[in-house]
């Protein structure tokens, strides 16, 4: 037994049911609660008796219920849903080793699916962060930072996905008055600062290979604020630089900036997809950008695959662009092929976006135009309007 006692006793609150269908799992179970969960009910048996408990007993605080027999595990679990408190944790068991099986009870709800034989040492180590979750998860909400992901990224070069990234953090933030902090992650060939007229921040490299030293004092330095609601982070870095970019660093920046800004737009370069698990799993909503190529097709669904294979719980949609540059495919073939939602399909405006004069996104220089008119239905889609913006560490400094 490796982790010290809970309090589990009368009284403590926390309390445990489980209906496991073999003898193996009873044992190690019956092990693990004399030491934990002094007064458990273990019990030989599976979803049926669980739902049958359910009915006669308060709710237990962790239940475990072995779906081991059933043909239809997910389906089975499902009545157990009515009868059990909200608040109980429950962890199901069964034979089948499946990741669609495991994500569709996550999905829906269900603390963790653990694969049957199971070792002491695992069956201990769900139970108790099952446990944890439970109690822990007030504090956690708390100290977890506020501010929500967007990413957006090309599935092929040059589809317009900075356009994008920058003119809708534009109307989120000027339009709809949220506080938003557009980071252009192309740490050497990103626009986000030329468009806007900002000088790009410097030492991002340095603080994103040792993210000990992203205190605020660098943040405040690093961020360029726009506006009162839009702050930038962008950087020039020497393009004879490896730039080596790992996940720590960039997941620190993301989190110190969730902590100030309701919303941290990230223009995603695709050669740094290897970043999946510290920018893409987190975001609420993930664009890709893509024109209507069979490549941009491939790779929209590689991006839309990968953003599910890692558990990206946020929503993914296409954002179609330079439809017209080449005559490309059918809408029809493309939107059926790429298995997401398509959230809307940008016009060709190559006039308004080279008049677009340097410092003034097109939000702002010609926000009638068809262009910002259905981006602007895709980013409300994102956030209602604020009428009071929140404020943050960042927001006294004067914009530029
Ligand atoms: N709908 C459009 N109509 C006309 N021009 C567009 C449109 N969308 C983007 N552009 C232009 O296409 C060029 C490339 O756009 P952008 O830099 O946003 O693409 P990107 O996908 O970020 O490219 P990269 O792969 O280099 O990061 C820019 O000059 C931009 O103004
Ligand atoms: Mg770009």
């Amino acid at each position: 037994m490796s982790a010290p006692a809970l309090d589990t006793r009368p009284g403590s609150g926390v309390s445990l049911a489980a209906f496991v269908g073999d003898d193996d799992t009873t044992a190690k179970l019956n092990n693990i609660a004399n030491f934990h969960w002094p007064g458990a009910v273990i019990n030989r048996g599976g979803c049926h008796d669980a739902g049958t408990y359910l009915k006669s007993a308060a709710s237990p605080d962790l239940l475990v219920v072995d779906l081991g027999e059933s043909e239809n595990p997910f389906e089975d679990l499902q009545p157990l849903a009515e009868l059990c408190d909200p608040s109980t944790q429950v962890i199901a068991m069964g034979v089948v080793n499946d990741l669609a099986l495991y994500k569709q009870f996550i999905n829906a709800g269900v603390a963790d699916y653990l694969v049957k034989p199971l070792s002491e040492e695992d069956l201990e180590t769900a139970l108790l962060a099952a446990t944890f979750s439970d109690v822990t998860s007030g504090e956690k909400s708390t100290n977890e930072p506020s501010g929500k992901i967007v990413v957006t990224i090309g599935a092929r070069g040059g589809v317009g996905a900075s356009t994008v990234a920058l003119n809708g953090a534009w109307l989120l933030a000027e339009e709809m008055g949220h506080k938003v902090a557009l980071v252009d992650l192309d740490l050497q060939f990103g626009t986000a600062a030329l468009s806007l007229d900002l000088v790009p921040s410097t030492g991002m490299i340095e603080t994103l290979r040792q993210p000990d030293r992203m205190d605020s004092l660098f943040m405040q330095s690093a961020v360029l604020p726009k506006t009162e609601h839009l702050s930038v982070l962008a950087a020039e870095e020497d393009l004879a630089r490896q730039l080596d970019l790992h996940g720590e660093g960039i997941g620190r920046l993301v989190e110190e900036l969730r902590s100030n800004f309701d919303w941290v737009w990230l223009d995603l370069p695709r050669s740094l997809c290897h970043l999946h698990t510290t920018v893409l799993r987190d975001a609420a909503h993930v664009q890709v950008v893509s024109d209507l190529t069979l490549a941009g097709m491939r790779d929209t669904m590689r991006i839309v695959n990968l953003f599910s294979n890692i558990g990206g719980d946020g929503e993914i949609g296409v954002i179609i662009n330079h439809a017209r540059r080449n005559k490309g495919m059918p809408k029809g073939e493309f939107t059926r092929g790429v298995g997401c939602q398509v959230y809307a399909q940008l016009p060709d405006e190559p006039k308004a976006l080279q008049a677009a004069t340097v410092g003034k996104p097109l939000a702002q220089s010609t926000a009638k135009g068809k262009f910002i008119t259905e981006l602007r239905k895709v980013t409300a889609d994102i956030a209602p309007t604020v009428k009071e913006p929140k404020r943050g560490l960042f927001s006294s400094r004067k914009a530029k």
